[in-house]
């Protein structure tokens, strides 16, 4: 019986959050951003970015392809893991839904795989990536539902307006 994990919407800021797993939206190259990605790395301190730049020589030498997630040490954050994920850009011309959906799906898988009860995930691509909130919001939740995720207990989306918030409580019914 595969146990599905409670969602929880939470209005504030990721950095904040308590969980054992904070979910960077991210970039290919992982040495950082703004928005989401700038505020973990400038309250999670430069060991993050450390361990970024030692998966960027290694085995990521070409960066972090759309879609997949890789974990590093939290820093200075509550969360004992950040999982850096790369969410699609938006396009009209192309599809890029699976590659959104992946996002999720890869960043749970590897929560899991660490051993995380407690995941907080942003609204991926909703930023700087252009993608609609709402249609972004369908995207998560519905993932998040359909995926496995023991030992995964929670999964908290952290909103950063209000509008996102409500656009979220509506996509979860
Ligand atoms: N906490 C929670 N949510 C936040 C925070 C925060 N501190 N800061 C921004 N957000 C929200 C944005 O309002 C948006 O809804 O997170 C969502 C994702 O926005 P971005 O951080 O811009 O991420 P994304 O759209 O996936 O674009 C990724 O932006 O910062 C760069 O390096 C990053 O190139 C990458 C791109």
């Amino acid at each position: 019986m595969t146990t599905r994990p409670e969602i929880v919407l939470v209005h504030g800021d990721i950095t904040a959050q308590d969980t054992d797993v904070i979910v960077n939206a991210a970039n290919s190259s992982l040495l950082g951003g703004g928005g989401v990605d700038g505020a973990i790395h400038r309250r999670g301190g430069p060991a993050i970015l450390a361990e970024c730049r030692r998966l960027r020589a290694g085995h990521l030498g070409r960066g972090l392809p759309t879609g997949r997630a890789v974990a590093t040490t939290a820093g200075d954050l509550a969360a004992r893991w950040v999982v850096h994920t790369v969410g699609p850009v938006h396009s009209r011309e192309e599809d890029r839904s699976d590659l959104l959906a992946s996002g999720y799906r890869e960043s749970l898988r590897l929560a899991a795989e660490l051993g995380a009860e407690t995941v907080a995930f942003p609204a991926i691509s909703t930023g700087v990536y252009g993608w609609p909130m709402d249609d972004g919001a369908r995207i998560a939740i519905r993932t998040v539902r359909e995926a496995a995720t023991a030992p995964v207990r929670e999964v908290r989306f952290v909103l950063f307006d209000r509008a996102a918030y409500e656009t979220f409580a509506a996509a979860l019914g």
